[in-house]
């Protein structure tokens, strides 16, 4: 059955899977191999935006009222606008690394880069560390994460 426990959870482990296809982009782009690093955020940028596209589905469409108690608990309803705040920026600047890699656009994918790292590092950071790992399904949330 789906909960927003496992929802959550779900997007937790999806972040933290393609966090680590970023890093091996970045260690091929440093040894060089700047082929395999488009080849690899190609994955990245596909699987980050099947993920969103199956996440939208689950919560707008197959089971809207799921998350509507999340948005109760003043906390964590705090915790994921400051989450937002990141994940937002970081889909629409990996679209622009994308477009910019695959044109070939070096300086504007280098420029573009430093803001995308630090965007992509506040989404992973307040994603897995702020969110809870498991959310009570009535107006409370419990934070069994980091916090
Ligand atoms: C976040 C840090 C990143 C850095 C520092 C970085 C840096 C670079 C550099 C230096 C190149 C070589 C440019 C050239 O000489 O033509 C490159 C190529 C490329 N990058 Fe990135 N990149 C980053 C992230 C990304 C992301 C997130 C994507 C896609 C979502 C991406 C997609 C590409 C593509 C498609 C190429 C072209 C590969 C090819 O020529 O076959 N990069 N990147």
């Amino acid at each position: 059955m789906l909960t927003p426990t496992l929802v959550i959870l779900a997007l937790k482990y999806a972040v933290g899977a393609v966090t680590v296809l970023l890093v091996f982009s970045l260690i091929a782009l440093a040894k060089g191999k700047i082929k395999l690093h488009g080849k690899i955020n190609l994955a990245f940028f596909i699987l980050t935006v099947a993920a969103l596209f199956l996440f939208e589905i689950v919560v707008r469409m197959i089971d809207p009222v799921l998350f509507s108690g999340l948005w109760k608990n003043a906390v964590l309803a705090k915790s994921l606008k400051i989450h937002l705040c990141f994940a937002v920026p970081s889909v629409f600047l990996m679209g622009i690394m994308l477009f910019t890699g695959l044109r070939k656009l070096r300086v504007w994918h280098k420029r573009v880069a430093i803001v995308f790292l630090v965007c992509w590092v506040g989404t992973f950071y307040t994603g897995i560390f702020w969110l809870p790992n498991h959310v009570e399904m009535s107006n409370k949330a419990t934070f069994s994460g980091a916090q």
